[in-house]
């Protein structure tokens, strides 16, 4: 028992129990806080992510602010988005950002090369991604073109953001209507440089990283978290190569050129040749879902054992800068928009997903599902002025709890269900504790078939009160939220609950999660 305290002290772990499910939190070790930069999104130009989905013009008639739809930013706000990377993705890396500022009807028009052969006319630029974050009230995340793009094209577009000091760069920015610098905090050096963003080899890449990274500086007081392109999956050596450069090779104050490392993994039911249907789906393909989503778990305690090794003091961050699942495309759309729909799987992929991020804070400091408007797995679909806010938009939303809260160590023990080849634990979950002392568990139960009792105990003293408890869950397994139709996937009362001082009992349906708030 006591080895059993000791990894929950440091992190929260998964015990796969035949018949019994328990979860065992130990709020008197609650210490690491759960960065809100884990609730972050993806918005790339590909598909109708950026037009349509956010960007109708200020023309349009659908109802805008300075072209920017009302709608969206309203759900978005209600789910506190506390982060938006952009402009890609694989489009990053074919992106000059000259080209998306000044005088729209001047801008050029270029051909989006990675998604659909479609003519981007860049009249959705910088100023406008900055003025859709201030919308939101959240931050920036910019990713820059190192597979294009010179080492002065990436500088200039930082001094163009960040600087308040006389230069071309702000004289320029000011000419196009904006005097002050913007914050921008979060700038990743490059995307996939393994693949889409360059195809090169790690050890190419890291010097490409170390030189595009000294001549992107900090102006003011503004100090930039470069992020480098890390890993897809468990490409281990990728991210052991990166961070023994910066712990073994680098002296001093020039370590700064690297503050994170991105992974990448999506879920992908199948195989990247049959990925399945987003809606249409067996049993087996929900196994295999779950199979591959839990994977997450594996790589992201992987590449934080590596970061360890050559970065005892925690200095670098694992953000998981895309994620989530990858369907086929809803028939007869684009190819290349990789549109989507989105059901209860989703939900629970990206409950499950979240919860990962949470139990494994102390390194993971940022995530950014993909996409967030009508792109893979998106938290809102829009159809003219039409929109729909999918079942992984109300996960967003019931997770915003454990936003910047404190991570609560747990144990999980969890029965299986097995499809065909796959065993897959039930249950999963996380905890944390806010700064008003309230406690908010999430439980998900992945089982297709089976309701669970779940016995949830607090380790120490202290006795709590249930507070109220949210579910959701759906009718099917692939209930969604549609045009034009009532809801059929969102957040409900949950009162399944039996509170005795420090031991909770919850009976959870069969395909649900769940969120307790104790006092
Ligand atoms: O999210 C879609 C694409 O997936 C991104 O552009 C790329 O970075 C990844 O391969």
């Amino acid at each position: 028992m006591k080895k059993i305290l000791l990894a929950a002290a440091l992190f929260s772990i998964l015990i796969p129990v035949k018949g019994q499910n328990i979860i065992t939190l130990y709020p008197d070790s609650a210490k690491e806080q759960i960065s809100r930069h884990i609730y972050g999104h993806f918005a790339e130009h590909l598909g109708r992510c950026i037009y349509e989905g956010i960007w109708v013009g200020p023309d349009s008639p659908i109802p805008n602010t300075r072209g920017i739809r009302n709608d969206v930013v309203k759900a978005l706000r209600d789910i506190k988005v506390p982060n938006v990377r952009w402009p890609g993705g694989c489009f990053a890396d074919t992106y000059h950002w000259m080209d998306g500022v000044g005088d729209p009807s001047q801008r050029k028009k270029i051909v989006n090369t990675n998604w659909g052969g479609v003519t981007e006319d860049n009249s959705f630029g910088t100023h406008e991604f900055m003025d859709l974050c201030e919308q939101l009230e959240c931050e920036p995340v910019i990713c820059g073109n190192i597979g294009s793009g010179t080492v002065q094209e990436m500088a200039d577009w930082v001094e163009y953001l960040t600087s308040d000091a006389e230069s071309p760069m702000t004289e320029l920015r000011k000419k196009n209507g904006r005097e002050k610098p913007w914050k921008v905090k979060y700038f990743g050096i490059g995307n996939e440089t393994w693949g889409c963003g360059g195809n090169m080899t790690v050890e190419y890449y890291s010097n490409q990283l170390r030189k595009y990274s000294n001549f992107v500086k900090n102006y003011g007081d503004n100090v930039l978290y470069k992020i480098a392109s890390g890993s897809n999956d468990k490409d281990y050596p990728w991210t052991e190569h990166l961070v023994d450069q910066w712990a073994n090779k680098t002296q001093g104050y020039l370590k700064g050129y690297m503050s994170g490392i991105s992974l990448h993994y999506y879920t992908i039911c199948n195989n990247w040749d049959i990925k399945g249907s987003a809606t249409d789906f067996s049993k087996e393909e929900w196994g295999n879902t779950f199979f591959k989503t839990k994977m997450m778990d594996e790589f992201v305690k992987g590449h934080s054992a590596v970061l360890d090794k050559y970065d005892p003091e925690n200095k670098i961050g694992l953000i998981i800068d895309e994620w989530g699942n990858w369907f086929e495309v809803e028939p007869g759309t684009n190819p290349g928009f990789l549109y989507q729909q989105n059901t209860l799987r989703d939900a629970l992929v990206a409950s499950i997903n979240l919860d990962i991020f949470n139990n494994n804070c102390t390194r993971v400091k940022m995530a950014n599902i993909a996409q967030m408007i009508n792109v893979l797995q998106s938290v809102i679909l829009t159809k003219k002025e039409k929109l729909v806010l999918t079942p992984t938009y109300y996960v967003f939303k019931m997770f915003t709890v454990h936003h910047d809260a404190t991570l609560i160590p747990s144990v999980v023990k969890s029965d299986n269900f097995v499809i065909g080849d796959n065993t897959i634990p039930s249950i999963s979950g996380s905890a944390s504790v806010d700064k008003d002392g309230k406690v908010h568990i999430t439980v998900t139960n992945a089982d297709p078939d089976m309701s669970k009792e779940v016995k949830i105990e607090l380790d120490g003293e202290k006795s709590y009160k249930f507070v109220r408890g949210e579910i959701i869950t759906g009718k099917e397994l692939n209930s969604l939220n549609d045009f034009d139709k009532s809801e059929e996937v969102n957040i409900k009362e949950f009162k399944n609950v039996k509170v005795n001082g420090k031991n909770i009992e919850i009976k959870m349906p069969s395909k649900s999660v769940v969120m307790i708030e104790l006092k």
